[in-house]
């Protein structure tokens, strides 16, 4: 049986406050979570939710030093433009909060104080790498080089992004500094471990025997960690930027960054109320982390052992993590801008922030990564949101303005059709429910959208506009079922849609409703006057989603010339070698694509010598009729070739950019066909 609880802690991984948030994160973290409180919340719940910027650790401090601003600079920036953000996008979190606060700081020191008193942790002295350009340790980011378990050349110092093994900076292999590019060396200096292979056994019953009903990817995560064996980590680090170590004698160190960072739940409930003991202390309590498959190993392995080292806390009982979204088919990546950022996406589509609530929620990458396009975006909300839930709404509603002055009509006998709308819609709301607490958001979602199809399936087979003459007592009841089942999808809809359901509530006239309302058959009475309907969602064009993949071929094109660098020079030749080139200015006259060819164009020039055929592969950049009247250079004395069974006697020359675009190389002015290029 499981275990009923009096209160819920919810918790969502604290972005670090070095650049805005992504749909990304979004999917994996924040819109989960928010389906997961509101639901709780509508529910009657005592539950509380916490969020907050991780504004320390290395990944601060490069942004500082890539943007030329303070890391304070840095944090202040970023935790203003993500928490402006969620807030408009409808992430309600009752606190977000941020590690630079005051309280933040003494609950992070009184933390490690405790668990050091306790003899929680060894201090050892190692040595550790050191950049004697930079006169200081390399910790975490600061440190790049290749990862000893998948050969990843760019694996950080503290972890590898790409198989997602927690690394100690020792264990890189030709490791290099990311401040100055210098091999380091290794210097002495000593540390706080905390020391997991003493939890090993503790964590191994607790997670693999305990925790069997965890998602697949989390615990196979953990018993993959658990069955290579823990081994102390270290929790200070040499560095100007963090919790200061709260020891005599210890400047210039401060808390590991994900010492720190998880206690940030803790402070940010205690900022939130007085009675935050309860929340973190009372076996009562159900903790629940939503964090991010990279995020899995320090909330389900090392923030437990810190609090069980403590000895006062609760462990949390889910950890429910999601994988990876991909954008257009790659990896979502800050620093080469391959993302869609929050702020952006709700200054380019204002009011529509249910949209890609939908979008993300419907594509969740729950139990694989997944991939977002634009045209699901668009499909999702014109053949979904638009064509099913908005219809049915709209169609009940102007109808019900129609016929009844928008009061709730009085029904007459149900048919068993009618019957069984309101079942199968109750069945439905009882899967989201079940859904959504095993934090099956994407089954949840799909659910309840299947009560709008029921809804518009209904309309349109009994057609109440075909009988609004004949049968005016069946309009009635017809539009009496239509009208409960609306109530009954506002109501349910909030968690997921939460700016839709406030629109439909207020439109439908109650907006003080409980979850468990729509249990009710009879939501709307008799007689019950609603509001003027309004369309609840607008098609998107596609000169919308067309801007959009635009923004990001753009991207694309800058990354490229970024990363480009010019190919290495050819080896040398002598000046007779170059002279035997033949190099002339012709006129192209006729331009046509070589059939059944991508790349070929068929060219007739004339190079003032003769008039000629040339083949060349520029079809994919250049349409026939732009290049017809063009002066080029062409290689006259190239010895002809067959290509596709057309002889060419020449090649024009063509300039080949980093990122494969071609342009002609043309004189600068008009000159003679003929003309020599020497
Ligand atoms: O991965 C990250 O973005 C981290 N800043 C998450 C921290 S979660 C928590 F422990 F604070
Ligand atoms: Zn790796």
């Amino acid at each position: 049986m499981s275990k009923t609880f009096k209160r819920y802690m919810v918790t969502s991984a604290l972005p670090y406050a070095n650049g805005p948030v992504h749909i990304g994160h979004l999917a994996g973290v924040y819109v989960p979570s928010d389906i997961y409180v509101r639901y709780l919340r509508l529910k009657g719940k005592d539950v509380l939710w916490v969020c907050g910027s991780d504004e320390h650790g290395v990944p601060i401090t490069l942004r500082a030093k890539k943007e030329g601003i303070t890391p304070q600079q840095v944090v202040d920036k970023y935790y203003k433009i993500i928490k402006e953000s969620f807030e408009e996008f409808g992430i309600s979190v009752d606190i977000y909060s941020r590690t630079g606060n005051k309280i933040h700081h003494e609950t992070a020191a009184e933390m490690f104080k405790t668990i050091h008193d306790k003899g929680g942790f060894i201090e050892k002295t190692t040595e550790q790498y050191f950049d004697t350009e930079a006169n200081q340790f390399l910790a975490d980011r600061y440190i790049t080089g290749t990862c000893p378990h998948c050969g990843n050349e760019k694996a950080y110092g503290d972890q590898c992004e790409k198989c997602g093994t927690t690394l100690n900076a020792t264990d890189l292999i030709n490791p290099k500094s990311t401040i100055s590019g210098a091999v380091p060396i290794l210097k002495s200096t000593n540390h706080w471990y905390l020391p997991l292979d003493q939890h090993q056994a503790f964590l191994e019953k607790w997670i693999l025997e305990e925790h069997k009903d965890w998602k697949s990817n989390v615990y196979g995560q953990c018993k993959t960690w658990l069955d290579r064996g823990l081994q102390p980590r270290a929790v200070s680090r040499d560095l100007d930027w963090g919790v200061p170590l709260p020891l005599p004698n210890t400047e210039g160190k401060v808390l590991y960054v994900w010492f720190d960072a998880p206690i940030g739940y803790i402070s940010a409930t205690k900022e939130l109320t007085p009675d935050w003991e309860k929340y973190w202390k009372s076996p009562d309590t159900k903790l629940v982390h939503f964090i991010g498959k990279d995020n899995i190993v320090f909330h389900c392995i090392i923030f437990p052992a810190m609090l069980k080292a403590e000895g006062s806390y609760i462990l949390p009982e889910n950890v429910p993590a999601n994988e990876f979204l991909n954008l257009e088919g790659d990896k979502i990546s800050t620093s080469r801008n391959w993302a869609v950022w929050l702020h952006e996406y709700l200054r380019e589509f204002e009011n529509q922030q249910d949209v890609l609530r939908y979008t993300l929620t419907a594509n969740a990458p729950e139990t694989k990564d997944n991939n977002f396009t634009w045209a699901s975006l668009q499909a999702a909300n014109n053949s979904e949101l638009v064509a099913i839930y908005g219809n049915f709404v709209n169609r009940a509603l102007v109808l019900t303005q129609k016929y009844y002055e928008g009061k709730i009509p009085q029904p007459s006998l149900l048919t068993q059709a009618d019957e069984d709308v309101f079942s199968e819609t109750l069945k439905l709301k009882k899967s989201v429910e079940t859904q959504i607490e095993a934090y099956k958001f994407r089954d949840a979602l799909r659910d309840l959208m299947q009560i709008a199809r029921i809804g518009n399936k209904y309309l349109a087979d009994n057609e109440p506009w075909k009988l609004a003459k004949s049968n005016t007592e069946r309009v009635q009841t017809i539009m009496y079922v239509a009208l409960q089942l609306t109530a009954r999808l506002a109501i349910l809809s909030e968690p997921f849609l939460p700016f839709t359901s406030a629109k439909l509530k207020k439109m439908l006239n109650i907006e003080a409703v409980s979850w468990n309302d729509a249990d009710k058959k009879e939501i709307l009475a008799v007689g019950h006057q609603i509001g003027t309907p309004e369309l609840l969602f607008q098609n998107i064009d596609d000169e919308k989603i067309k801007s959009q993949l635009e923004k990001l071929e753009q991207t694309k094109l800058d990354n490229a010339k970024a990363e480009a660098v010019a190919k290495p020079q050819k080896p040398v030749i002598e000046y007779d070698d170059f002279v035997k080139n033949d190099i002339r200015i012709g006129t192209i006259l006729e331009a046509q694509k070589v059939p059944k060819t991508q790349k070929l164009m068929q060219l007739k020039i004339d190079t003032g010598i003769d008039v000629r055929t040339v083949v060349s592969g520029i079809a994919e950049h250049f349409k026939p009729e732009d290049v017809v009247g063009k002066q080029v250079a062409i290689l006259v004395n190239l010895a002809p070739r067959k290509i596709k069974g057309i002889e060419s006697q020449g090649m024009i020359l063509m300039a080949e950019d980093f990122d494969g675009k071609l342009v002609f190389v043309q004189p600068s002015a008009p000159v003679s066909n003929g003309s020599t290029v020497q």
